[in-house]
């Protein structure tokens, strides 16, 4: 199986979220599954700056509705994986600070920079000498492809299967009515069964109706985006194309994420062993400037902070840690507003609340090792990672139950916990009271070493590596192939 896997970002080459620890480590796991993949990926300014070895590969004219750009190609490969990334650069488009966008706010020409990139990466493949036999394709910014795939007259794509994964609904891709021509699209295709959305493009509405399969990154969410609640506007189109649409959860790149051999911690441990999660907590408390007191639990959170991750839940609550005794660390970028409010609690709590503004690979392992708890209380979450790495990093995961969070935490109640499956805390009302109470019970538990020895080791144990994922994923381009009418491989 010849998997082409295009995506915006790929650990360790650029990233801003879940979406490029996915892209960084799912394509290695279906390659040692026996899958033939290569990475497409935009050359971003700081892909340029790293310490990557690349090399150019060729270049390709992009037609379309970019006469004669030219695009050039380099190869990479990624770190350990063994697959061959190709990167695209264009540097009007990507040489820039951000991938998205800066201080919060989105490129105004993103319609026009990640059309370039599918033209781009579908025209390099046609000219690279290696064939697809599947496009797996994720979010908005690469839904594009599915629409070109089955518009573009070269006979070529046509037994080729696409999958499109949604990895967060809430993000569409919508650009202005009269951006619509640069796409390079029949006009047609502008009207509400394809990219028309309310008077907009909708790029993400286009893949949903071109791709031959739809994935997202959990059983629940699957479920949840049909309906209008956590439909963003696209539930009915979703739920048309419901005997389509699989959830596979997310898996966890353990050779990154595994405390028994992570190279960020000063210390590493495994549960056999946690005097190492000691060292790790200790050394986060000094870093961070919280008491360094190894009774005193320690919660932790590492998130984008939007409305999504529940941001506003954890403000509500930011004074009641240290009147409980408890210290906070958060590790978080995105909305000046939550940046803000958490930067003044952790003014107001000194020693207590320890808060860092930025985005930092080593900080957020060592809030993964250090500390006892970890907090995700999200409003909706597709997957979710950090719940995962927290699970094996011994880390308690307080969660919502939506979403990757439903499908991978499991609830300390009596019953879960007699029967050693009880993994972290869960709650259901999104409100400052649900999540209260949800923390009070982890506080309990905590002061209860036996019961927080089962959580811990529950969550140690459990295993959510990509090799399980990764034959799901194989299935559903087999099924992609044959919707195109190919023999299964
Ligand atoms: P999402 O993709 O919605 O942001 P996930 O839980 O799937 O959520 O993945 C988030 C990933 O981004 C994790 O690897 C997490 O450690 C990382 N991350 C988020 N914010 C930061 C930050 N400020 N610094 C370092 N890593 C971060
Ligand atoms: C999105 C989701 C997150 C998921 C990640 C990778 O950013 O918000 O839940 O884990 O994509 O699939």
């Amino acid at each position: 199986m010849r998997v082409l896997f295009v995506s915006s970002e790929v650990a360790p080459f650029s990233k801003t979220g879940g979406l490029a620890d996915v892209s960084g480590a799912l394509p290695a796991a279906l390659a040692r599954a026996g899958a033939d993949v290569r990475i497409v990926t935009p050359l971003y300014r700081s892909v340029r700056q790293g310490p990557w070895h690349l090399r150019p590969a060729g270049e390709v004219r992009v037609t379309g509705a970019f006469p004669g750009e030219r695009v050039v190609v380099w190869e990479g490969a990624v770190p350990g994986g063994n697959v061959a990334v190709w990167f695209v650069d264009h540097p009007g488009s990507f040489d820039r600070p951000g991938l998205y966008g800066e201080s919060g706010r989105d490129y105004p020409d993103n319609l026009e920079r990640f059309a370039l990139f599918c033209h781009a990466a579908l025209s390099w493949v046609q000219v690279s000498g290696w064939q697809a036999d599947v496009v797996h394709c994720n979010d908005w910014q690469t839904a594009l492809i599915p629409v070109y795939l089955r518009t573009w007259p070269d006979p070529r794509w046509a037994p080729v299967g696409c999958l499109l994964t949604i990895h967060n609904l809430a993000y569409q891709g919508l650009f202005p009515a009269e951006k619509y021509p640069h796409l390079g699209l029949p006009p047609e295709l502008y009207s509400p069964r394809y990219l028309e959305f309310w008077g907009r493009v909708n790029l993400l509405k286009g893949g949903l109706a071109f791709a031959d399969v739809l994935s997202t990154v959990s059983e629940t969410y699957a479920r949840e985006i049909q309906t209008p609640e956590l439909g963003c506007g696209l539930d009915g189109v979703l739920r048309e194309r419901a005997a389509d649409l699989y959830g596979i959860l997310n898996g966890v790149d353990y050779s990154v994420w595994d405390p028994r051999n992570d190279q960020y911690l000063p210390a590493r441990y495994g549960p056999e062993d946690l005097s190492g999660k000691r060292v790790c907590k200790a050394a986060l408390q000094e870093e961070m400037g919280l008491r360094t007191d190894p009774s005193v639990p320690l919660f932790g959170m590492v998130s984008r902070l939007v409305e999504q991750k529940g941001v506003d839940l954890v403000a509500a609550c930011v004074d009641r840690f240290p009147a409980a005794a408890a210290e906070l660390v958060i590790l978080g970028t995105g909305d000046p507003t939550y940046e803000e409010v958490l930067q003044q609690a952790a003014e107001r709590h000194p020693g207590w609340v320890a808060v860092r503004i930025g985005f930092d690979e080593r900080l957020a392992h060592w809030i993964e090792a250090g500390c006892d708890a970890f907090l995700m209380p999200s409003r909706y979450e597709p997957s979710g990672l950090n719940q995962l790495y927290s699970l094996r990093y011994g880390t308690v995961p307080v969660v919502r139950r939506t979403g990757g969070l439903a499908d991978s935490v499991v609830d300390a109640t009596p019953e879960a916990l007699a029967r050693g499956q009880a993994n972290g805390f869960v709650f259901d009302d999104y409100s400052p009271e649900a999540f209260w109470s949800a923390v009070q019970r982890a506080l309990a538990a905590y002061r209860d070493p036996a019961t927080w020895g089962r959580l811990l080791r529950a969550g140690m144990a459990a295993d959510f590596s990509w090799e399980r994922t990764a034959a799901r994923y194989l299935d559903l381009y087999r099924l992609a192939r044959r919707k195109r009418g190919a023999v299964p491989s």
